[in-house]
């Protein structure tokens, strides 16, 4: 049964790779990719995160938040999220190429 050992052998590996991968985003944060493009080069009207400081990040999202500043849609998914929990997608944001 060395067939049925290989592929549990295999399930077990994917299975720890996309846990270490959700590990490395932040809660939130992959809801954000939805939109937002993940290639910094791609022109796109809605900005990509990847790569943008996280203090802009977490500044834009307070203001969405408080509605100093009006978004289509922003202001409602900035609302979702807690300061912590901004700052933490905004951090992981920046480190993404
Ligand atoms: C449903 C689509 C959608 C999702 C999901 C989404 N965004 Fe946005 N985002 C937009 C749009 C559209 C804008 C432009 C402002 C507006 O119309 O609300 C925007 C604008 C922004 C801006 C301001 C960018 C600038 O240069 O003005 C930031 C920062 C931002 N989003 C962060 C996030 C973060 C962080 C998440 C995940 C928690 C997220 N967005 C999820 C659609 C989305």
């Amino acid at each position: 049964m060395d067939a049925t050992r290989i592929i549990v052998a295999a399930a077990i590996a994917l299975a720890s790779a996309s846990v270490a991968h959700a590990a490395d985003a932040p809660p939130g944060a992959a809801s954000c990719s939805g939109c937002h493009a993940a290639s910094a080069s791609v022109q796109t009207p809605v900005p990509p995160l990847n790569g943008r400081p996280a203090a802009d990040t977490v500044s834009q999202m307070a203001e969405f938040k408080s509605g100093a500043r009006k978004g289509t849609i922003m202001d409602r998914i900035a609302k979702g999220f807690t300061e912590d929990e901004t700052r933490a997608i905004a951090t992981w944001y920046e480190q993404q190429k």
